[in-house]
């Protein structure tokens, strides 16, 4: 656990919170918590500033071999010249942060409630290099009322936690799977929150906690928004022997982006599923290092326009992630979800299997993902109420196109019952 403070506003919310909410505070030593982590500051802005870098690479100038030599030198200067973690995390700490003690884990979590007495309880799960920042600019909308497309009123009680490896949230032991960490945020939302019923929305690794709860603990997770699905997505050869046809161009323009990750954008994969120590002790106190492998892709996997209206992923964000990685040590601890869920047997599986429940289940795709579902493969693994797939936005939707991920998580209110 790192750098806990508790100052004396914090537990006045922590007392109001406790009066609302029927959970069990004491039992899960529930406390509220503020970022802190200004120590480390110093220290990351003198290695960024230390690490050499060649002038030039003449061969590879663009994006073709990796991250481009130009782009990180521009995202280092905007680092040690513009960049405030100071400031950000003053704008983090507006935020209602607890930890709590779940199964020897400390787990950290953002937990905003909404003025609204029907307000639905939603969990929002990032993946990797993902993190908590992903959804910061979902929170305050979804807390508000707001109308579904079919006229009905909605909104949240926004809980969003770090996984156990990221950020402030501890590391998990040996063996510890997406289906384990589904477990504890049961745990977190019935036991500790004391909420009956919750809906999940996932994403990226994410996606296989999400799904944890919607096929396993069906009596309490009674809604999910989805923007990955927890299978290995289809080749254009296994699609064409399911019969499934891409008929629209975006369609066939997602199909290619995953096939092209598969083949030129997946090197990162492998090595975090087999030997995250080695990269995770190369990047440890390297946040140059962290910049190249996280910060790749962000840009690669994200929309061209990124930065630009809907989009916030401008390249402050970029660095405000990675400073969150490097501040709080986690990329050792973040990777070892790759290699605790194996390909094919927890996280992304190969056979397609449909959830045990009939709570409704909507999908959202994003043109320059790099992973795609078509309509036909979500409608098999779930009682699918609801398939978008959106023209903008990319990877990290929650940053990407904030807009229409909060529009299409809002349809969870048109089905909540
Ligand atoms: C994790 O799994 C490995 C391989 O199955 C096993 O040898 C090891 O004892 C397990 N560790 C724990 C803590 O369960
Ligand atoms: C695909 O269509 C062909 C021809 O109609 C049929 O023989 C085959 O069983 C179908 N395959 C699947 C997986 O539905
Ligand atoms: C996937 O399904 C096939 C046939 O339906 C089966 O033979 C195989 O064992 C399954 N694989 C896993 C990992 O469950
Ligand atoms: C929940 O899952 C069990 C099997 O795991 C199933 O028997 C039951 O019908 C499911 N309940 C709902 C409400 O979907």
């Amino acid at each position: 656990m790192k750098s806990i403070s508790f100052p004396f506003l914090y537990l006045c919310t922590l007392t109001a919170a406790s009066s609302v909410a029927s959970g069990n505070h004491g039992l899960y030593d529930v406390r509220p918590f503020t970022i802190s982590l200004s120590d480390g500051v110093p220290r990351m802005l003198e290695r960024i500033r230390d690490t050499e870098l060649p002038d030039a690479i003449s061969q590879y100038p663009g994006n073709e071999a990796g991250i481009s030599l130009e782009t990180l030198k521009a995202f280092r200067n905007q680092w040690l010249v513009d960049f405030d973690w100071f400031k950000e995390e003053e704008s983090l700490n507006r935020y209602h942060h607890f930890t709590a003690k779940i199964e020897n884990l400390d787990v950290h979590f953002i937990h905003e409630k909404s003025n609204e007495p029907d307000a639905i309880p939603l969990i929002l799960y990032h993946g990797w290099p993902g993190s908590f920042l992903e959804f910061i600019p979902l929170i305050k909308k979804l807390t508000q009322k707001a109308k579904t497309s079919t006229g009905k009123h909605v909104s949240f009680d926004v809980i969003v936690p770090s996984l156990p490896g990221f950020a402030f949230s501890s590391a998990p032991g040996a063996n510890w799977t997406v289906d384990d960490s589904a477990r504890v945020f049961n745990t977190l939302m019935t036991k500790v929150l004391g909420y009956k019923a919750y809906a999940v929305h996932g994403t990226d690794w994410g996606t296989g906690v999400a799904w944890g709860q919607f096929d396993g603990f069906n009596t309490s997770a009674r809604a999910a928004h989805f923007a990955m699905l927890p299978f290995l997505p289809l080749t254009p050869e296994q699609l064409e022997a399911q019969n499934i046809t891409l008929n629209a161009p975006l369609e066939q323009f997602e199909e290619q982006r995953y096939v092209d990750w598969s083949a030129t954008g997946s090197g990162y994969f492998i090595e975090e599923g087999s030997k995250p120590n080695d990269i995770g002790l190369v990047l440890y106190d390297n946040p140059m290092g962290q910049l190249v492998w996280i910060g790749e892709k962000y840009i690669e996997w994200s929309d061209p326009k990124a930065g630009t209206s809907p989009s916030v992923l401008t390249h402050n964000e970029i660095l405000r992630i990675i400073s969150l990685y490097y501040l709080t040590k986690s990329i050792l601890t973040s990777g070892y979800i790759y290699f605790q869920n194996p390909l094919g047997q927890t996280g992304f599986r190969y056979n397609y299997t449909r959830a045990r429940t009939d709570a409704p289940m909507l999908f959202s795709a994003f043109k320059y993902n790099v992973h795609y579902w078509p309509r036909a493969l979500a409608e098999t693994v779930g009682n699918l109420v609801l398939y978008r797939n959106h023209d903008f936005g990319g990877h990290f939707p929650g940053l990407d196109n904030p807009p229409a991920l909060i529009e299409d998580i809002r349809e969870i209110g048109s089905y909540w019952e």
